[in-house]
């Protein structure tokens, strides 16, 4: 077992429903801790250069609006396996996939929609730092001291 780091996003539909505290409550359940956050209303280059690896896909324009339609908390998340973890506690990425597959997952409880899925995390470590540098300054996450 290995401590890693990995980025997480409450997305918009879910700050907006009220459901942060359940999300970071299931990430804290599960080994999982905080050592980075910040609210924040992205920008439309923000979300366009965080998503930019989905460019060529047909759902990217929607996603970038969507991204852009409310407040999202975006969190370093640190662990054990950080990366599979997360992954494991998000469920699949649609929603109604997690609702058969993993009914306790964060998006089987708090999405209905591909679209609109509650939240995002890194899907490999190599992909975890690089989106983890992309908000964070190496200056803004806090070592655990205690
Ligand atoms: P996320 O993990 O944030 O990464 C990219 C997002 O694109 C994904 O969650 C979904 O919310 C969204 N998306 C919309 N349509 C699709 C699709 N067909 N396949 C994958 N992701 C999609």
């Amino acid at each position: 077992m290995t401590k890693e780091r990995t980025l997480s996003i409450i997305k918009p539909d879910a700050t907006g429903k009220n459901h942060i505290g359940e999300i970071i409550s299931t990430f804290e359940k599960n080994g999982l801790r905080i050592v980075a956050c910040k609210m924040t209303h992205l920008k439309q280059q923000e979300a366009e250069g965080f998503y930019a690896v989905h460019k060529e896909r047909p759902f990217f324009k929607d996603l970038v609006g969507f991204m852009m339609t409310g407040p999202v908390l975006i969190m370093v998340l640190e662990g054990e396996n950080a990366v599979a973890k997360n992954r494991e506690l998000m469920g699949a990425t649609d929603p109604k996939k997690a609702k058969v597959e993993s009914p306790q997952s964060i998006r089987a409880r708090f999405a209905d929609t591909i679209d609109e899925n509650a939240v995002h995390g890194s899907d490999s470590l190599e992909n975890a730092k690089i989106e983890i540098n992309y908000f964070f300054k190496p200056e803004e996450i806090c070592e655990r001291t205690r």
